[in-house]
Parts: structure tokens; sequence; C-alpha cells
């Protein structure tokens, strides 16, 4: 068993401490937010993520996890901590924010009465662990002192609504350092997810940073080419699904991320990595060209949804219309909504005049906490209740409970069966036999059957 803090009590620190208890270590998670850390000591789960709530309750009633915002004892009781904080996109700029990174490895420094190592968990720019073990070390005078801070990175692959089962069976764990006795720590702690296979990469710590950020990069720029290719498949009557299914089932290029659309790639990773790596290879004096090409793509696609929508109605005047809207996280499984489709789609209606009914299972209330009870936005609690007295419906995560439509409630609740789908869940000649008039992304449009 091993003592470890966990800094941050997000989607991936919380994760990240649960699941090290749940395989037997003991975790004391940290964070700055008081009221996060008031709710979890109660029970209560403040993120919504798959089986996170039972780990959770059982990491508790085991005595093995705890909760605080009290840093310093954290520190000092801790040989090993890991950081699991935010960096998002900086305000005005395209760098990832590194603040609460650097802020976490201050308070390490301050109360450090032991060598440390230090765990990067958090998604940064290549070279960023430098800079935090040079903030680590530095009132530690080389010679005299007994200590000396190491800081390992330890990228996090997890994907929101699978978190718990990603963190258990992951692919690989990228171990980044050098170091021979935090190679050995790191060891011990994963040992116990790594029974079916050694699954363990041990690297440099730049090739580890480095290695999180491209591989997101990556993930995004599929999703891109796909939809770069929507607008010639649409030309030429090609059904880009089917072009999926024929380039996917290439071992060599493989069925994930190539799901094209008009509800474009959004989260807290894919956007902001990518910029980052856009921003540190200008800052570099390199040309980032084909990394801006895939966040262009991602915005034109969703824009061109947009117009979709807007165009659809005569003289792309929405006003007055009533739109119902499923789908408001950036993906389904969670209550993450940030660079969510849904805000781009909900504001340009209302900005137009026309107005929405929404729904989503996990993240109605978050929504409504960044995007406010703004005139002309109703939450509803049933999917189908956001439909009644609807002109259009548009759907923007393949949610489960919409990938099948009960499109007998759905004739009998709209105004008429027009259904603008960012995910191209449904056959657009199967609905067309319905008498819908349905607009997705790169696929043939029928005319509806009266
Ligand atoms: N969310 C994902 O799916 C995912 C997956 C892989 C990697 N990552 C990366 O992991 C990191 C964390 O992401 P997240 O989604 O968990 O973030 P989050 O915003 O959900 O949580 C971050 C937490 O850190 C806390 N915090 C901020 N400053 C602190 C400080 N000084 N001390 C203690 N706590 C502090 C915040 O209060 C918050 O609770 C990011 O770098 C992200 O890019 C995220």
């Amino acid at each position: 068993m091993e003592k470890i803090a966990v800094f941050g009590t997000g989607y991936v620190g919380l994760v990240t401490g649960a699941c090290f208890v749940n395989a037997g270590h003991n975790v004391t998670c940290v964070d700055i937010d008081e009221t996060k850390i008031e709710r979890l000591k109660k029970g209560e789960c403040p993120i919504v993520e798959k089986d996170l709530p039972v780990r959770i309750e059982k990491g508790v009633q085991s005595g093995n996890l705890s909760f605080t915002t009290n840093a310093s004892l954290a520190v000092k009781n801790c040989k090993v901590i890991f950081i699991a904080v935010g960096t998002p996109t900086k305000k005005g700029s395209e760098e990832a924010d590194l603040s609460a990174v650097f802020a976490v490895a201050r308070t390490i420094q301050e109360n450090a009465d032991s060598s440390k190592i230090v765990i990067q968990k958090s998604t940064v720019p290549v070279g960023t662990g430098d800079e935090v073990e040079e903030i680590l070390n530095s009132q530690i005078k080389s010679g005299e002192d007994r200590f000396f801070h190491v800081v390992v990175s330890n990228p996090e692959f997890l994907k929101e609504g699978r978190a718990i089962h990603d963190f258990e069976y992951p692919d690989r764990v990228v171990i980044g350092t050098n170091d021979k006795e935090a190679q050995r720590v790191m060891r011990k702690i994963y040992v116990p997810f790594m029974r079916t296979s050694d699954r363990m990469i041990f690297m440099s710590r730049p090739s580890a940073e480095l290695t999180k950020v491209v591989a997101n990069t990556m993930l995004a720029m599929r999703i891109s080419a796909m939809n770069a290719i929507t607008p010639l498949a649409e030309k030429f009557g090609a059904d880009v699904t089917e072009v999926r299914r024929g380039i996917g089932t290439d071992s060599r290029i493989g069925t994930a991320f190539l799901f094209p659309g008009g509800a474009t790639f959004g989260g807290s990773c894919f956007p902001k990595d990518v910029r980052a790596l856009i921003a540190i290879m200008e800052e570099s004096g390199m040309d980032a060209g084909i990394f801006k090409e895939v966040m262009e793509i991602n915005h034109e696609q969703r824009m061109r949804f947009i117009g979709k929508i807007l165009n659809y109605f005569e003289k792309g005047d929405i006003t007055g219309k009533k739109i119902a809207v499923w789908g408001l996280s950036f993906k389904p499984g969670t209550d993450d909504v940030r660079e969510a489709a849904s805000f781009d789609v909900i504001r340009t209606i209302l900005e137009k005049g026309g107005t929405v009914s929404v729904f989503d299972e996990h993240a109605k209330e978050i929504f409504r906490n960044e995007f406010g009870n703004v005139k002309g936005i109703e939450y509803c609690d049933d999917q189908y209740v956001t439909t009644k007295d609807a002109d259009a419906l548009v759907i923007l995560t393949d949610a489960m409970e919409f990938r099948l439509l009960d499109l007998e409630r759905l004739k009998k609740a709209m105004n008429k069966l027009v259904i603008f789908d960012g995910k191209n869940l449904h056959d657009p000649e199967e609905m067309s036999k319905e008498g819908a008039h349905y607009i997705c992304m790169g696929r043939p449009f029928f005319n509806p059957k009266s």
C-alpha cells in the first residue's frame, strides 16, 4: 500500500483517487473548492461518472479515502503526490493556463518536510515538468539539504462516461521519468491494474508530456478529416457513414473517432489540447498549420450545421420558431458541458429570435448554471416533452436514448416532423419514408414521403 495525495477532485482526480483506493492504496484527495470537499465528505459525488459514487462510498467506508482542503497536512503525510488540477485554455490566448499546476507545486514546496515524488497527471505542454521541478526544489540548497523532489509525468487517457473502466483496464500507463526510485514506486502503484499484461510504458518526462497532447490531437484530427469530406459527400450523393464503415474495416485505420457530424468535438480535452500544441509550436517558431486546420474544420463544420438549421426555414428566419434540443453535454454519460456544441446551437437560435426547449439526462443543471435561465429557454426533464408544438428537433449527442425515436409520438407532438441530427444517428431514407424532414451531415437528403 502507498500513501498518496491527489490534488484536484475533478473528473480525473476523483477517479484516480477512488480507483487507487479500490486497488488497496490510501488516498487523501485535496481541493481548494470548499463546497466540493464538504459535499464529498458527506458522501455526495459532485460529478456524473458511472460507478464513481459507489467507489467513493466504498473507499470512505474502508477508511482509506479522505477529502480535505488542508493541503499542508496532505503534503506532509504522503510521499507520493499526484497533481490532477485543471489546465484550461488561458483567456484571450491559445496557451494552456498552468497557474493551478504551479500553485500546487508551490504548496508542496512550502510544506514538504521530506523528499516527494510529484506526479503530473494534468495535461500540460511539453517542458512543464522541468518548470514544476524547478519550483519544487527552488528553496532547497544543494549539498546541505536532506531532500529533493522528483517530478514524473503520468498523463491520463480516461474517457468521461467510461472513466472508471478506462482507469482500471488501461490500454497503457505512460510513465515519464528517468529516475529509478520513481520508476519503482510508479510500478508499485499501478501493479494492481497490470494483472492481464504489463502495459506500463516508461519513457522520458518530455516524451510522456508530448504523448498525451499528440494522442488527443491525433484523435481530433481523425474527426476533422471525416468532417472535412462531408460537403464533398453531400455534393456527389455519397454517404459518409458508409465511407466510415468502408475505411474503418481497414486494420490500419480502425473504426474509432471517425464519426463525422454537425455536433463537432468539444469537451475539456480535445479543443484545449490541440490549441495548446499549436501555441507551443508557434512559440517555438514552428509551423502548426496542420493542427490549426483541425480546429478550423471543427468550427466550420459546427457553423455549417447551424446554417442548415437556420436555412431550413424560409429566408433563414427562425423568429418565433420553437426548437427542441436533445443533448447538452459534450458527449453522453457525463455532465461535462465544456465547449459543447449545445452552447453555439442554442445561443444562435435564441439570437435569431427562436425559442428552445432542452433535455439532457445528466447535464441540465450544469448547463443551466453556465448558460443561465435566459428568456426563450425551457429546461425539461423528459426528452419528448421538449417536442410539444416544436417546429424542429435538434439532436446533439449520441446518447442511447436518442438512437431510437418514437416517431409516432414525435409526429403527434411536433408542428412538423423536422429533425436535425448532429450525430448522424438515423437512416435518412427510412426517416423520409416516415415523413420526416431529416437533415444530417455528409449524407443524401431524401424528400419526405407524405
Ligand atoms: N476530464 C477528462 O476527461 C480528462 C482526461 C484526461 C486528462 N485530463 C486532464 O486532467 C486535468 C484535470 O482535468 P479535470 O477534467 O479533472 O478538471 P476539473 O476542472 O474537473 O477539476 C479540477 C479540480 O482542480 C481543483 N483545483 C484547482 N486548483 C487547485 C489547487 N491549487 N489545489 C487543489 N485543487 C485545485 C479545482 O477546484 C477542481 O476541482 C486537466 O489537465 C485535463 O486536461 C482530463
